[in-house]
C-alpha cells in the first residue's frame, strides 16, 4: 500500500509572544502570553513499513524506525517530534510509522517560540490521527505533554508558559497563567482588543540568538540560582516569596533574582487589572518596568534586546521590552498602528548606528491557537 493512500492529518500551532510575567513560569508564577500569526503546520500521514520520516521547510530531513523514538535515537529537529510521540504514549497505536512534514513561518531559535509551535503542531495532528478531538482540559493536558517532550525528552529545561499559549490562544485575547501548581496551570482567557484602539505590538526580532538546551546556558543558571533561593528561604517555589523576604537572603545573586520574580508576579496582576480598563498607558510602563527588571534584576537582556527597546520608547513606543528567555531573541513595543514605521525606522537606524545586521519586524495582534485545519 502507498504511503499516500493511508490516513493524513494537517494541523496548525502558533508561535507566541510573552506579553509579560517572564522567567516566573518554572518559579510557579504568573504569566501573560498570547498566540501570534506567525506559526508551524505539520502534515502527517500514517505509515505502513515502521518508518518514522521527518521533512521540513528550514531543516535536513530525518529517516529512521519509529522503535527510535523509544531508544531514544532520534536525533536534531527530530527529536522534538519524537518527543511528543513519546509525551502522548502514541509509540504503539503508531506502529505502522509515521511520514511528518513541517513548514513553519517561525524564525527558529528566535524567542517566538518556535519548538512550542512545532510541538502542538506535531502534537494536535496525532490526536486527530488517533482519533482525538480534545475540549479545553485536553488542549492543556497536549500542552503539558508537550512541554514534557521539550524537557524530558529533548532537554531542554522550559518551563510550560510557550505550549499553552500555542494551544489555548484566541483572537485579540491573552492568556493568563497561573503556574501555582505547576503540572495543572490555571488559564484563562483575557481580552486584549488592541485593533479596537488603534494599537498594536512590533515585535523586532534582533538577530542575536540563545540556545536553551546546553546545561550550562543562561537559562538553566537562572533556574538553579532561583531554586537555590527557593530553598534559602524555605518556599516551594520563588513565586511564594513576599517582597519582605527579600532583606534576609545574603547572597546579593539571589536576591536580585528572587526581586525580579516577586515583582514580575505584580506586575502580571496589575496588568490583568489595567486591560480590565483598556488603560494602555499603565499596560506601556508596566511592559518597560518588567524589561528593567529582566535587565537589571535578572540579568538576562542583552545589547541588541536593550538597544531595541530604547529605540522604540524614544520613537514613541507606549512601553517595550524583551520577550522570551532573553540572551537575544526578539524584543516587543506597545505601539499605534499609524506610528509602527517610525518605531521600526527607528531601531533599524540604531542598529545601524551600532554595526548590527537589520533586525527583522512583525507588526502582529493576538491570534488563534492550535488546531487541525484538514484531513483526509
Ligand atoms: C523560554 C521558555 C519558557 C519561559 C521563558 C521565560 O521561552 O521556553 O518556558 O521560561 O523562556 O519566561
Amino acid at each position: 500500500m502507498s504511503a499516500t493512500a493511508l490516513p493524513t492529518v494537517t494541523a496548525f500551532a502558533p508561535g507566541r509572544v510573552n506579553l509579560i510575567g517572564e522567567h516566573t513560569d518554572y518559579n510557579g508564577g504568573q504569566c501573560l502570553p498570547f498566540a501570534i500569526p506567525l506559526a508551524t503546520t505539520a502534515t502527517l500521514t500514517l505509515r505502513d513499513d515502521g518508518i518514522l520520516r521527518a521533512t521540513s521547510d528550514q531543516a535536513e530531513p530525518w529517516t529512521g524506525r519509529l522503535d527510535d523514538v523509544t531508544s531514544r535515537q532520534v536525533t536534531g529537529w527530530a527529536s522534538y517530534v519524537a518527543g511528543v510521540v513519546w509525551a502522548l504514549d502514541a509509540v504503539a497505536p503508531l506502529a505502522g510509522g509515521l511520514d511528518v512534514q513541517v513548514t513553519s513561518t517561525i524564525p527558529l531559535g528566535g524567542g517566538l517560540s518556535s519548538s512550542a509551535a512545532l510541538e502542538c503542531s506535531i502534537a494536535i495532528a496525532l490526536e486527530a490521527l488517533l482519533g482525538q478531538t480534545p475540549d479545553a482540559d485536553g488542549r492543556s493536558r497536549i500542552a503539558e505533554a508537550c512541554r514534557r517532550a521539550e524537557t524530558e525528552y529533548v532537554g531542554a529545561p522550559t518551563g510550560g508558559v510557550d505550549q499553552l499559549a500555542s494551544m489555548l490562544g484566541a483572537e485579540e485575547h491573552a492568556v493568563h497563567i497561573d503556574f501555582d501548581d505547576p503540572r495543572t496551570p490555571a488559564t484563562t482567557l483575557v481580552p486584549l482588543p488592541l485593533t479596537a484602539d488603534g494599537l498594536a505590538i512590533l515585535v523586532t526580532d534582533t538577530g542575536a540568538r540563545h540556545a536553551l538546551v546546553e546545561d550550562d546556558s543562561g537559562y538553566a543558571r537562572r533556574r538553579a540560582e532561583c531554586d537555590a533561593a527557593a530553598a534559602t528561604l524555605g518556599v516551594p517555589t520563588l513565586s511564594r516569596a513576599a517582597f519582605a523576604d527579600l532583606a534576609s537572603i545574603a547572597d546579593p545573586v539571589h536576591r536580585r533574582r528572587t526581586r525580579h520574580v516577586v515583582t514580575e508576579n505584580a506586575r502580571v496582576v496589575e496588568t490583568v487589572d489595567a486591560l480590565k480598563v483598556q488603560d494602555w498607558g499603565r499596560l506601556g510602563a508596566l511592559l518597560t518596568a518588567s524589561h528593567e527588571s529582566l535587565r537589571d534584576d535578572f540579568e538576562v537582556s542583552c545589547a541588541e534586546l536593550d538597544v531595541a527597546v530604547e529605540a522604540a520608547l524614544q520613537a514613541g513606543a507606549r512601553g517595550a521590552r524583551m520577550t522570551g528567555g532573553g540572551f537575544g531573541g526578539c524584543t516587543i513595543a506597545l505601539v499605534h498602528a499609524g506610528e509602527a514605521d517610525a518605531v521600526r525606522a527607528a531601531i533599524d537606524t540604531a542598529y545601524r548606528g551600532s554595526g548590527w545586521p537589520a533586525p527583522r519586524h512583525h507588526l502582529v495582534q493576538p491570534s488563534a491557537g492550535a488546531r487541525v485545519v484538514a484531513r483526509s
